[in-house]
């Protein structure tokens, strides 16, 4: 049998292009005892892909060139040499970029429910919803009444957090997003009470217009200039929870940082803290329960920006860091 995947060809200098992907076709051996072969429905495009992209070392190991790139993917088992993982059970796991894996049965995650499409395993019941989830309540702890600002606030991330924040008791909820229509999606779909295009103006202005009394808690996934806004605007004993930096991705890391007023850290007692999504496993189960008792009770909006065909998944990965999405970015096969 025949898969095809893509590898990275080429480690991108800045923004990534086309060039830096090929598309193969190999031929699959046998399985051996133990294995799965999945056919992918769904495959996820995630900002962090791309600092995987540099040869550099992180939390995560570089991709290696020539090598088969890997990410988050759902779908079906059409052959299976485990007792354990049946045909025609969904699983997710982490061989995307390829219609066919075959995966070790430990390596993939049954997905028992069949209440929400397959994708919502890879958004807000997935990866990105545990992210805004975690990073609210066990690292930013989220409190009644807490002025929360999230930016990237139409991502798959941002959006989540915004929505989950509003029900953990948040008393406002402010947003930035990178086009005029995001922006008015923020506030009219997600339910935000506020969110600026941040390509507008200096977000520091913008951030201090949407909170003129400050902010409790601030939910990054930008980095740069929106960290220092809102250090700068934070209240006493005021709180960052650090999911992403994704205006930097494409720098190398001694053009990356920030500018702004960092003695506010010590006059208002901030704590900063950096996450990943992965350190949090264990509250799985009670994120799980409580995201899906919302999403049963109609009160989350999730959006997905759905890119059509295996061979366009490098033209969704280089759309979504560059804005393209509204939601979670996700290609279908
Ligand atoms: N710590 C963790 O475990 C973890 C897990 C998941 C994600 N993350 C991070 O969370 C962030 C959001 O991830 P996501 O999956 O939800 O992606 P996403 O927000 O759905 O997509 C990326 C978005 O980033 C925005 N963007 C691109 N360049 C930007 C810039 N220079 N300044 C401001 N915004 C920019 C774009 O929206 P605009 O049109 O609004 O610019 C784009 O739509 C990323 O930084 C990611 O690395 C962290």
């Amino acid at each position: 049998m025949q898969a095809r995947q893509f590898l990275l060809a080429s480690r991108p200098t800045g923004a990534p292009t086309p060039e830096n992907f090929a598309l193969r076709t190999v031929e699959l051996p046998p399985l051996e005892s133990g294995q799965v072969l999945v056919r992918n429905e769904m495959l996820s495009v995630d900002p962090y892909m791309r600092p995987r992209m540099d040869d550099r070392p992180s939390y995560v190991p570089p991709y290696e060139l020539g090598e088969p790139l890997t990410g988050g993917a759902v779908g079906v088992i059409i052959a299976s040499e485990s007792p354990d993982r049946p045909v025609g059970a969904r699983v997710r796991h982490s061989y995307g970029w390829r219609d066919l894996a075959i995966a070790s049965a430990r390596e993939t995650e049954l997905i028992p429910d069949t209440e929400f499409p397959l994708s919502y395993h890879l958004g807000v019941l997935g990866m990105p919803g545990l992210t805004a989830f975690a990073g609210l309540t066990e690292v930013g702890g989220i409190r009644e009444g807490d002025v929360l600002f999230v930016s990237g606030a139409a991502g798959a991330v941002g959006s989540l957090a915004g929505q989950f924040g509003r029900l953990l008791g948040a008393s406002r909820v402010v947003g930035s997003a990178g086009t005029d229509e995001k922006a008015t999606l923020v506030v009219d779909q997600l339910g935000f009470d506020a969110c600026f295009n941040y390509r507008n103006g200096p977000v520091r202005e913008a951030l201090r217009a949407a909170c003129p009394d400050g902010l409790d808690l601030y939910f990054d996934n930008v980095g740069g200039d929106h960290l220092g806004a809102a250090i700068e605007q934070l209240r006493l004993g005021g709180r960052i929870a650090v999911c992403g930096m994704i205006a930097d991705y494409n720098r190398p890391p001694d053009e990356r940082g920030i500018k702004a007023d960092v003695f506010q850290i010590i006059a208002q007692r901030l704590s900063i803290r950096g996450f990943i999504s992965t350190d949090h496993l264990a509250l799985r189960p009670t994120f799980l329960e409580t995201v899906g008792g919302w999403l049963r009770d109609e009160r989350l909006t999730y959006r997905e920006s759905i890119t059509e065909g295996l061979e366009n998944t490098p033209t969704a990965f280089i759309e979504m860091l560059r804005g393209g999405n509204i939601g979670k970015a996700v290609v279908r096969l």
